[in-house]
């Protein structure tokens, strides 16, 4: 029924929260670099998606121009690409309306991102300060069971259980669909929010009484393990990051605090490569990992030295980032215009699908 496409469509989106670091680069952007090559791609700045969880909107523009900056420094082309804003597209909150409308809410309860990210929130708000804690739950408590509500899970009946942040999954459904995605890159912890857009897709043609919107599938890859410098996920929280486009010597020096085995305290004791983090990033940076975990096991090399050559290792792709994001740091408006050209690509594509929903809705 719909014309057949030459080349697949893909789409993803990620959450303007601040710089990126290279857990991120090896875990997606990586990836989204060499899609851009096979399929027709829409990367966007999920920018209202940041709005369901933020406590403020300080820093949304500014993150969304250093999220920009990031893309084009790992080696997104917005001459391969289509690079955008959501909120520049104002058809992904047409259609997330709409797909609202036949989302029943036990679906989104269900979602098991959604109470697990809202109990780490909850926490994360009240961390150290137990009797804020105590007075908002008190509050909170009686309106719940004043509304004839069991008053016992206090994250769900606080002020930061909001509807946006329920209908994550139906905002990003949308988000998908909008640009008939055959595939999403996304991480394992999105497959849950993944199959539910697969499901408002579903409920949305029956309405439709035709395929309209196409049923996006996962794109999982295989992505290196990037431990942070103190062993644990890297993540900008723990302040265990290295950035994109860090610049060398601030890059060695967190080399050089990197954890490794405890047991190796001396250059010639045997070390243990599983834990140590020197040796998860030789594995990515150093062709020859093998040999030298060999080496390490058999205390023929010492932390320091692994350490030094790593920092080498390092140092052009380093280097290659930080040539890319100059421009930008030269032209603070850069990232604005590159996001202009980007909507008006999106905007296009978006809103031809949008009269084909609102005429099979039969609202125009
Ligand atoms: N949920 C994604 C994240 O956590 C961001 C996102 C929003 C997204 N909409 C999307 C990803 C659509 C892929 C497709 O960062």
């Amino acid at each position: 029924m719909e014309e057949k496409k030459a080349v697949k469509i893909v789409v993803s989106g990620m959450r303007p929260t601040g710089r990126l670091h290279l857990g991120n680069y090896w875990g997606a952007l990586r990836n989204w670099v060499e899609l851009q090559d096979k399929y027709r791609c829409f990367f966007f700045i999920a920018d209202w998606h940041a709005l369901t969880t933020a406590e403020d909107t300080v820093g949304l523009r500014d993150n969304t121009r250093l999220l920009v900056t990031d893309w084009l420094t790992a080696g997104l082309d917005p001459e391969k690409c289509v690079i955008f804003r959501q909120s520049d597209v104002k058809e992904h909150a047409e259609l997330a309306l709409l797909m609202g409308m036949m989302t029943p809410i036990s679906w989104l309860l269900r979602n098991p991102t959604f109470k697990e990210q809202l109990q780490e929130l909850y926490k994360a708000r009240y961390k150290g300060q137990e009797d804020k804690m105590k007075k908002a739950e008190g509050v909170t408590r009686a309106l719940a069971e004043a509304h004839g509500h069991e008053g016992d899970d206090m994250a769900l009946h606080s002020d930061m259980a909001t509807y946006g942040f329920l209908g994550y999954p139906v905002l990003q459904a949308a988000d998908i669909a909008l640009y008939g995605a055959d595939y999403v890159p996304v991480g394992k912890d999105q497959l849950p929010h993944l199959e539910l857009s697969r499901e408002i897709v579903r409920r949305f043609n029956r309405a439709a009484g035709r395929p309209l919107l196409v049923e996006p599938e996962p794109l999982l890859t295989a992505s290196p393990m990037v431990p942070g410098l103190d062993g644990r996920k890297m993540s900008k929280s723990y302040g265990n990051a290295i950035e994109l486009g860090e610049d060398p010597r601030s890059a060695e020096a967190k080399i050089k605090k990197m954890f490794t085995d405890p047991k190796k305290i001396k250059a010639d004791d045997p070390g243990h490569p599983e834990g140590c983090v020197v040796c998860a990033f030789h594995r990515i940076y150093n062709p020859d990992w093998k040999a030298r975990e060999e080496e390490c096991r058999a205390g023929k090399v010492g932390c320091g030295a692994c350490k030094k050559q790593l920092a080498e290792l390092m140092a052009p792709s380093l280097a290659d980032f930080r040539a890319r994001r100059e421009p930008f740091e030269k032209d603070p408006a850069l990232a604005d215009r590159l996001l202009a050209a980007g909507a008006e690509k999106a905007k296009a594509a978006a809103a031809g699908l949008m009269t084909a929903v609102n005429s099979a809705l039969r609202i125009k």
